[in-house]
């Protein structure tokens, strides 16, 4: 009894869902207008992973943006997260109005619904993402990424934690390709996971 309730004390600390679309604007705008361009000069198709995504506003910002280049064909977007309540919301794609405070009337207009007082991110945004349950401190890393973004959560492990996960981030991505961190997570010696800075809150594998 005691351990259940030790357990769901730990989930809810572990599991803190906040997030939003294109949260931190400018580092998206950075992620728009030059690491997609960077990108797609190199390759026509994209595999990216949004990692510890939460709700799904991270990844469906991803797709919004990618949108803006090339069909959403021809982009694989994995979301993951250890909290199958939070996987369950993201794929519902509904979302109160605070969520978008940072989306612009454009993207609002193209991208959502609106539903009373919510929002539904259109379906083509949806079907482009696929969702699973993954835990960072104990499953195996799927590979191959040209991006992966893993942000404002890494604050919540220990040092010796992230220095594992860092290190599977780096397996799990392609030569050259980017990975995107939080805007308090700046990573401290890059290059012990073979990575260099790009921009502000973005590494390149090298
Ligand atoms: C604050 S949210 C970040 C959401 C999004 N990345 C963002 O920046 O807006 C942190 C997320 O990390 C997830 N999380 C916590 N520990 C995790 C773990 N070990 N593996 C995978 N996800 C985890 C939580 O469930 C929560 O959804």
């Amino acid at each position: 009894m005691e351990n259940s309730s030790l357990m769901d004390e730990f989930l809810d600390r572990m599991t803190i869902n906040v997030s939003e679309f294109y949260r931190n604007r400018k580092r998206f705008e950075v992620l728009e207008h030059k690491v997609i361009p960077y990108l797609l000069g190199k390759k026509k198709r994209l595999k990216i992973w949004s990692a510890a995504c939460s709700t799904g506003e991270e990844p469906y910002t991803l797709a919004m943006i990618l949108s803006r280049y090339i069909s959403l064909d021809q982009v694989d977007i994995l979301a993951t997260d250890l909290d199958r309540n939070a996987l369950d919301r993201a794929k519902e794609g509904l979302y109160h109005e605070r969520s978008l405070k940072e989306v612009t009337p454009q993207v609002k207009h193209n991208h959502f619904t609106k539903e009373g007082s919510y929002y539904r991110v259109g379906k083509d945004i949806r079907d482009s993402v696929t969702f699973k349950e993954h835990n960072l401190l104990a499953d195996n890393y799927p590979g191959g990424f040209d991006l992966i973004v893993c942000r404002n959560v890494m604050i919540y492990f220990t040092e010796q934690a992230k220095q594992v996960i860092y290190q599977n981030f780096s397996q799990a991505m392609n030569e050259e390709s980017i990975f995107f961190v939080g805007s308090t997570e700046q990573i401290f010696s890059p290059q012990k996971y073979g990575f260099e800075v790009y921009d502000t809150f973005f590494y390149k594998k090298v």
